[in-house]
């Protein structure tokens, strides 16, 4: 009887510590002369994510085919000297302005700042360290539902021009139904402005494969923001209809990448913010991505007001990652955010951010597959 019951008690914490999610750490090398770590979540659907606290990086999405073969679609590296040496943004988390500031320069309540420039005159995400850049304080916040990463870093008033000390908070989430959940917040002591997203490349027929061009995407946008030559949004909010911008019934993406079009010319490709059509709710999808090879989707929801959409246009094979060199557009990336150079444009929504606010914010990437 007594060994009957502890074998009871030993299948059922046995049973209960198998529940529990708990994120492996290894170790991922030195970055500025400190060790960083990854992390490793996995769910019970058999899902892997790793991430990097150095930049807040996710470094590899391990997810089933329609064979139900696990595969990895997201680019990047594994160990971290490349994500130091990279100026491409691999995965990583981008901030404190996701995007372009023209010239680096806008005004805030009257005063002028001037942002630390890295492309020419203008600001890419952030300037030239940006959150992507630096080593966060991670911490094992995992429930008894899922896997669950906080990452934590302080820049300081001033930080590459932008003003006040701000207060950042991400958490990398893995469901149980294959969603990667990415919740921002933040909190500032001055007004500044705030741009969070992440720089994910995706490929879903694996890491590494030669083109994305053959994946179909939906955009539920009816407009974009057409750019210049220096990528910086004209101000002009356009419709995207009867143009190849118009994905809202779902395209493959290298069907019109090709055609004779100003826009596409000045994006050397796909480089630009969709803006998602209301209502924008958690509930229901923006943009799905489907590669009819690996039979893999993937649906991204967000409360963002819009998405770049980029095709990995400035990819050209130096960079060799996990899978292979990462070539000319073979990857897409899909970030959500306020438009590029909101400082700059009343007419956009407004990404200032004031002492007594909180930034929060939402996108997931959720995983799943089709015959
Ligand atoms: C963003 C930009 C692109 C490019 C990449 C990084 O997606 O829109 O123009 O700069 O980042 O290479």
């Amino acid at each position: 009887m007594k060994t009957v019951i502890s074998l009871v008690a030993l299948t059922a914490t046995l049973a209960l510590g198998a529940s529990v999610p708990k994120i492996e750490q290894l170790p991922f090398g030195q970055a500025d002369g400190k060790p960083v770590s990854l992390y490793l979540l996995k769910n019970a659907a058999g899902m892997e994510v790793t991430i990097t606290n150095y930049g807040g990086t996710v470094t590899s999405i391990k997810v089933p085919d329609r064979n139900k073969a696990l595969g990895n679609v997201a680019l990047g590296f594994d160990n971290v000297a490349p994500y130091v040496a990279t100026t491409s943004y691999f995965g990583a988390l981008i901030g404190r302005y996701g995007n372009r500031i023209g010239k680096g320069e806008f005004q805030l309540d009257g005063k002028v700042y001037n942002i630390h420039p890295n492309e020419g005159s203008n600001v890419l995400h952030g300037g030239p360290v940006g959150f992507n850049k630096r080593i966060w304080d991670a911490k094992d916040v995992s429930t008894d539902k899922a896997p669950a990463l906080e990452l934590h870093y302080v820049s300081p008033d001033g930080e590459m021009g932008f003003p006040g000390k701000l207060d950042v908070t991400v958490r990398y989430t893995l469901d149980a139904k294959n969603g990667l959940e990415i919740e921002y917040s933040a909190t500032t002591d001055k007004p500044t402005v705030l741009n969070l997203t992440n720089h994910t490349y995706f490929n879903l027929a694996g890491a590494g494969s030669d083109t994305v061009l053959k994946h179909r995407l939906t955009i539920k946008a009816d407009h974009f923001t057409p750019i210049d030559s220096g990528l910086i949004p004209t101000g002009v909010v356009q419709a995207v209809a009867g143009t190849p911008f118009d994905f809202r019934k779902g395209n493959v993406i290298g069907s019109r990448i090709n055609e004779v079009n100003d826009q596409l010319k000045l994006g050397k490709g796909y480089d630009h913010n969709f803006v998602l059509n209301e209502p924008r709710t958690l509930k229901d999808w923006a943009v799905r991505v489907e590669d009819p090879s690996s039979g893999r989707v993937m649906e991204v929801y967000t409360d963002q007001p819009a998405v770049q959409f980029y095709t990995g246009n400035f990819l050209d094979g130096s960079a060799v990652g996990v899978g292979g060199p990462f070539k000319f557009r073979s990857a897409i990336c899909l970030e959500t955010q306020h438009y590029p150079d909101s400082p700059n444009h009343p007419n956009f929504p407004s990404a200032v951010l004031r002492p007594g606010e909180r930034y929060h914010s939402v996108t997931i990437y959720r995983f799943s597959t089709e015959q």
